[in-house]
């Protein structure tokens, strides 16, 4: 079975091809970064006007890296929420379109079941069962993943999204947006034990997290240091983060009975969170597994996987084309309990 899957949730335009038999075919993204740094953020009408511009020819350039045509499709999956209504409108009227054209199922996925099954697209993949780690810009949330479609929150952010606490952080530092990448990269050069920040909610015995108190105490230091010692606050700021994630995780394996840990999301990408994981696990004969680099942050390829798997397995059937509804306040849990 061969999908096109369409990504277009926030500020990337991702398409992919996923062959059941064949595995990821290929996979393209545009990524609207330069597009939204001078705001600091991303502008949802802008979003929606670039995802406009390129996700036509997207589709072009991946049925071409593939070597295949419209016409060899079996099915088109979309991201249909959460997400940016006016971007998330884009990927699914394309999506919808062409299977009406085609006569060919379209499946609207869910964005967070994308990154949570991203893991599986990896080299060996994870095995079911497996707690997800899933630290984006908008979510943070440890879920219990027992089979496709079968997830189960476990605990998540009670105010800020950890890629959100590493873009304000960020900006708090003067770096620019997206500010996660930019913030570890600062942190690289400075000492990570030169400020005890908050470990806030480390020990409130269950799995919730919380990262605004943190982004408050670097406000405080922002202001009365220099910037010498940005880096520090930076290194700081980061191995709090990682610490906090590292407890919960291992506290998320101790309360399942897991002994794996996926991570999936954008904050995946974060070397010393991976680092810290791998080693701390390790030292209690758990295991951790990332996705490929690429496929941590928005990406097509998630999306195409999650619908094949979903058509393969007849735990959905999809739409004929033509008519979809959007959701951008999807709850996972609600969406899974739906499938039961
Ligand atoms: O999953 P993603 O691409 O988009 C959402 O669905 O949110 O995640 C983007 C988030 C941003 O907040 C970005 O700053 C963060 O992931 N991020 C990182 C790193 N790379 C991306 N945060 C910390 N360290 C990184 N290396
Ligand atoms: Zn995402």
């Amino acid at each position: 079975m061969l999908v096109l899957g369409i990504e277009s949730s926030c500020d990337e335009t991702g398409v992919a091809l996923y062959d059941t038999r064949d595995g990821l075919l290929a996979d393209a993204l545009h990524s609207q970064i330069a597009l939204h740094e001078a705001y600091g953020g991303v502008v949802p009408e802008l979003a929606s006007r670039d995802h406009v511009r390129r996700v036509v020819p997207l589709v072009r350039q991946t049925l071409q890296q593939a070597d295949r045509s419209l016409a060899q499709l079996d099915a088109v999956a979309y991201t249909a929420g959460p997400g940016l209504a006016g971007a998330l409108l884009v990927g699914a009227s394309v999506a919808e379109s062409l299977a009406l054209a085609l006569g060919i199922p379209a499946v609207g996925v869910h964005h967070l079941e994308g990154h949570l099954l991203s893991p599986l697209l990896g080299d060996p993949p994870p095995t079911f069962p497996f707690v997800a780690l899933l630290v984006s810009g908008g979510h943070s949330q440890f879920m219990a993943v027992r089979a496709v479609g079968q997830y189960q929150l476990l605990g998540e952010t009670v105010d800020d999204a950890a890629g959100e606490a590493f873009d304000k952080t960020a900006q708090l530092l003067g770096l620019s947006y997206p500010g996660g990448p930019a913030l570890s990269r600062l942190a690289e050069t400075g000492n990570p034990d030169r400020f005890a920040l908050p470990r806030p909610m480390l020990q409130s015995g269950d799995l919730n997290l919380s990262f605004s108190g943190l982004k408050t105490a670097v406000s405080l230091l922002v202001k009365a240091h220099p910037p010498e010692d940005y880096p520090d606050i930076a290194a700081s700021f980061e191995a709090a983060v990682v610490d906090v994630l590292c407890h919960k995780a291992q506290q998320a394996l101790a309360q399942t009975g897991m002994t794996q840990l996926v991570v999936a999301g954008g904050v995946g990408a974060n070397q010393r969170l991976r680092a810290a994981l791998t080693a701390r696990l390790d030292e209690r004969g758990a295991s951790v597994a990332f996705p490929p680099l690429r496929l941590c942050t928005d990406n097509g390829a998630m999306i195409a996987y999650a619908g094949a798997l979903h058509l393969q397995r007849q735990t959905r059937s999809g739409s004929p084309g033509g008519t979809f509804a959007i959701y951008p306040r999807w709850n996972l849990q609600e969406y899974a309990r739906a499938l039961e």
